[in-house]
C-alpha cells in the first residue's frame, strides 16, 4: 500500500539557510491556497462522508454532485495538508484526527469557520489589503460594494455561514468564560452582538435562574430562537432585532465578545455609553476579545487584526486601550481574566 503522508516536503526543504527562509515564506504564501482547500473540504463535507470508512473521490463526488476529478485533486490536497490519507492502490481517502474539526457534529467543530472566514465576505476585502493599508481605511465598500455587515443584510445564506462560524470559533473560549463568571443574583442576561447567542447559551444553560436575550441586527436574530430551540434552551432564549448604536435593552449581565474589535474607537464608545445607560445599579459587563499581548502582539490577535484592518474600522486592543474605552464610556474594569490565548475575559460595572 503507498500511503501520502501529510506535510510533505515541496523538496525546497533542507539546505543553506537562504534555501530554508525561501521555503519558510514559499509556505506563507501558499497557505492561502491550502485555506481554500480546506474550505472546500468543510464545504464537500468529506468528514462526514469518511464516517462509514474510506471512500474514493468519486464516491464522495458522487454524494455532493461535484466533478470527480476535481474532487480528487482536492483530496489529493487535503492529503498534503495533513487532513487526509490517501491509499493510492485502493484509491480510497480517509481521516487523520485532524480531519474531525471540520466534521459539523465534532465538539470542537470549525467545519462553519472554515467556509465564512475565508468567504467571499473576507477573502475579497483580504485582497485589497495593501490598499487598505496606503489608503488608511478598510476595503470592505471597494470590495463588496457596502460593508461587511450590510452585505450580510443582503445575502442571507452568507449571513447564516457567518453567525455559524462565530459559534465554531466562540465555542472553545466561551466555555472557558462562562465557568468564571458569578451571575449572583442576576436572572436576565443580554448578549450584545451575540450571533446565534452561542455565548448567552452557555451562561443559561449553567445557570437554570437566568433568561436570555441576544440584541442582533434583524437578519440575524431570527437565528436565536432556532439556535435556542437545537440546544434544548427554548423559550429560555429570545433573539431581539435592533442597533446597538440606536439603544440596549436592560439587563443584570452584559455579555459582549468580538463586538469591540469590529469598530473604531468612536463608535466603540457609542456601544458602549449605550450599555452604560440601560445598566440598572449592580449590573455587570463582560468583554471577550483577543488580547494584544503586552510585549508584542500574540500571533493569533495579530493575523486576527489583519481581518479587521482590511474588512472593519475596528482593531484588535491591548488591556489598557480595553481600559481607557471603558473609562470613556463611564466604565471601570474590575476583573480581568485570561483565558485560551490570546483571549481575555474582562469585567466591568459603572463608575
Ligand atoms: C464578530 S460578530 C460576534 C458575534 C458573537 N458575539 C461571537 O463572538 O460569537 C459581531 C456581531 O455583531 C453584529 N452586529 C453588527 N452590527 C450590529 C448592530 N448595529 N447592532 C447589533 N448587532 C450588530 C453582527 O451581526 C455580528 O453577529
Amino acid at each position: 500500500m503507498t500511503t501520502t503522508t501529510p506535510a510533505e516536503s515541496t523538496g525546497d526543504g533542507a539546505g543553506t539557510p537562504e534555501q530554508d527562509h525561501f521555503s519558510q515564506v514559499y509556505h506563507l504564501i501558499m497557505a492561502a491556497w491550502g485555506s481554500q482547500a480546506v474550505r472546500a473540504i468543510a464545504s464537500l463535507s468529506v468528514a462526514e462522508h469518511l464516517d462509514s470508512g474510506p471512500l474514493s473521490a468519486q464516491d464522495i463526488a458522487l454524494r455532493e454532485s461535484s466533478d470527480p476529478a476535481m474532487t480528487y485533486r482536492v483530496l489529493r490536497a487535503g492529503a498534503a495538508l495533513g487532513l487526509l490519507t490517501h491509499d493510492t492502490e485502493q484509491g480510497t481517502f480517509s481521516p487523520t484526527p485532524m480531519l474531525a474539526v471540520l466534521h459539523e457534529d465534532s465538539p470542537v467543530s470549525l467545519k462553519h469557520y472554515a467556509q465564512a472566514a475565508i468567504g467571499p465576505a473576507f477573502w475579497l476585502p483580504a485582497v485589497l489589503l495593501p490598499e487598505a493599508v496606503a489608503a488608511g481605511s478598510p476595503q470592505a465598500v471597494q470590495a463588496l460594494g457596502s460593508t461587511v455587515f450590510e452585505y450580510f443584510g443582503k445575502n442571507p445564506e452568507e449571513a447564516r455561514a457567518f453567525g455559524a462560524a462565530m459559534t465554531d470559533l466562540s465555542t472553545p473560549v466561551i466555555r472557558e468564560a462562562a465557568a468564571v463568571i458569578d451571575v449572583g443574583t442576576a436572572t436576565t442576561v443580554l448578549d450584545v452582538g451575540g450571533a446565534h447567542g452561542v455565548f448567552v447559551s452557555e451562561l443559561v444553560h449553567r445557570n437554570p435562574r437566568l433568561t436570555g436575550s441576544v440584541l442582533e441586527l434583524a437578519h440575524v436574530a431570527e437565528a436565536v430562537a432556532v439556535e435556542a430551540r437545537e440546544r434544548g434552551l427554548e423559550g429560555r432564549i429570545t433573539g431581539i432585532a435592533g442597533d446597538f448604536f440606536e439603544s440596549v435593552p436592560t439587563a443584570d449581565i452584559y455579555l459582549l465578545k468580538h463586538v469591540l474589535h469590529d469598530w473604531d474607537d468612536t463608535a466603540c464608545h457609542a456601544i458602549l455609553s449605550n450599555i452604560r445607560d440601560a445598566m440598572p445599579p449592580g449590573a455587570r459587563l463582560f468583554v471577550v476579545e483577543m488580547l494584544i499581548g503586552e510585549g508584542g502582539a500574540s500571533s493569533g490577535a495579530a493575523l486576527m487584526d489583519m481581518a479587521m484592518l482590511f474588512a472593519t474600522t475596528g482593531q484588535e486592543r491591548d488591556l489598557s486601550q480595553f481600559d481607557a474605552l471603558l473609562a470613556a464610556a463611564g466604565l471601570c474594569r474590575t476583573r480581568a481574566v485570561a483565558l485560551r490565548s490570546p483571549y481575555c475575559l474582562i469585567e466591568a460595572e459603572v463608575r
